[in-house]
């Protein structure tokens, strides 16, 4: 996908800089053609030679050098490419873009281009949580700028928490979908995805409900991720307030015999993703009409166990899908729990999470999680619920280009 692609690199100034010459490389090795433009900033991190060299092209810094217009413009520049990268983007370069501010090469390209752009911030954490940060970057995501990373781990200022560029492997993934996108298809062109998202609701009277703390958004960014990658992806989604995918079908239900119900009508598939916190149990008690407080009684729920959906999908026999994968929510023993469970349940990998208090993977924006197959485990760094998503995907492609 990324044979014969021209990206135009824009390294603006941030430590992550240092992994541009390996993401070159990569980039090159795949038959990709990379020219670069360095910000002041970025020649801090990352010489013009080491860029020209790996890239085998002119690395450009000045926007008024008279040779530099007048064998390429910066019109030229940022139009003679098929997207425009910037990595690292600082939250200085995001805000520039933002604001049209071209008072160098690299925002003057931005401004000029008719080309789409992607960008791989790079920052301090603090930085990147800031409401100006934040707020950018949803201008950019609204004109369209595709936004790659960031990841969350050590950051080189020392602390921790969500800054660190995407690594040189999820830019390619990326780029690649990118390109797949654009042609209108992906590797997982002509398979079938049910993905199910978001909590239950087990209805004690017709007001009140015993749920859980799903957002959907785990779920959600799954979807879009298989659908991304040219998957027909039905998505069965409890009650949350995450908008709907683009590009995927959706049924919303409430309960967990709702949920159980549509997926069954959803089948066949090739791939089945239970990534919803389904209620194990429904109140059998459960009466038409709004049970009265009456002081001194307590009403007593009578519950009753669930259907177990994933058990269900994954039973052997003729229509079993040929990857289904669950999900593990565990509070202590995760990796020994989440095995068992992959066992008891049938299904073929299982995707373990540390949901102890404190951890904010139900609701929160991040995941930390391992992969659990028939060859080992798999431990991810934590992640955003997106990039576990487009990580899953990517396993998810590696597995249908072997097996199916
Ligand atoms: O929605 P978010 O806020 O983004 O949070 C994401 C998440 C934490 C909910 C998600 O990452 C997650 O862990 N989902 C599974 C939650 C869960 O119910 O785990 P479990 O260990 O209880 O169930 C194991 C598997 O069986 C899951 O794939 C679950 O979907 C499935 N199951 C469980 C019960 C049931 N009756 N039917 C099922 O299909």
């Amino acid at each position: 996908m990324l044979e014969n692609r021209r990206i135009l690199l824009i390294v603006a100034g941030g430590i992550a800089a240092v992994k541009v010459p390996d993401l070159i490389r990569r980039l090159r090795e795949r038959g990709a053609s990379v020219r670069c433009i360095l910000t002041k900033g970025g020649s801090q991190f990352v010489t013009p030679l080491t860029l020209a060299a790996l890239s085998g092209d002119k690395c450009y810094q000045d926007l008024f050098s008279l040779t530099d217009e007048a064998e390429m413009g910066h019109i030229r520049l940022s139009r003679e490419a098929d997207i425009i990268l910037v990595a690292p983007a600082t939250a200085d370069i995001m805000a520039k873009m933002v604001m049209g501010q071209a008072d160098d090469l690299a925002t003057t390209a931005l401004l000029a281009t008719d080309k789409p752009v992607m960008i791989a911030p790079s920052m301090n954490v603090m930085m990147w949580t800031h409401p100006a940060t934040q707020s950018n970057l949803q201008i950019l995501k609204t004109r369209e700028v595709r936004v790659v990373g960031p990841s969350a781990g050590d950051l080189a200022c020392g602390e921790v928490g969500n800054g660190r560029m995407a690594e040189v492997p999820e830019i390619i993934a990326a780029l690649t979908r990118f390109f797949q996108k654009s042609a209108g298809q992906g590797p997982l062109t002509g398979f079938r995805a049910l993905v199910t998202s978001g909590p239950t609701h087990e209805p004690i009277d017709p007001v009140r409900y015993i749920a859980n703390r799903s957002s959907g958004k785990q779920g959600h960014a799954v979807a879009t991720a298989l659908a991304e990658l040219g998957a027909s992806v039905t998505l069965i989604a409890g009650p949350t307030n995450e908008p709907d995918p683009d590009g995927v079908k959706i049924i919303h239900v409430e309960t967990a015999k709702q949920m159980m119900k549509a997926c069954t009508e959803s089948l066949p598939a090739e791939i089945v993703i239970c990534a919803a916190a389904v209620a194990d149990w429904n109140v059998e008690s459960a009466g038409g009409q709004k049970i009265k407080k009456e002081s001194g009684k307590t009403p007593a729920l009578k519950l009753a166990e669930n259907p177990d959906i994933l058990a269900t999908l994954a039973q052997p026999g003729p229509s079993r899908p040929s990857l289904v994968i669950g999900f593990a929510a565990e509070t202590e023993n995760l990796i020994e729990n989440a095995q068992l469970k992959r066992a008891k349940k049938n299904c073929d990998w299982i995707v373990a999470n540390d949901v102890s208090p404190g951890s904010g993977a139900f609701g929160g924006d991040n995941n930390t999680v391992h992969l659990v197959t028939a060859d080992g485990v798999e431990s991810w760094p934590t992640l955003q619920k997106r990039a576990v998503a487009e990580r899953l995907a990517e396993r998810i492609s590696a597995f249908v280009e072997r097996n199916l």
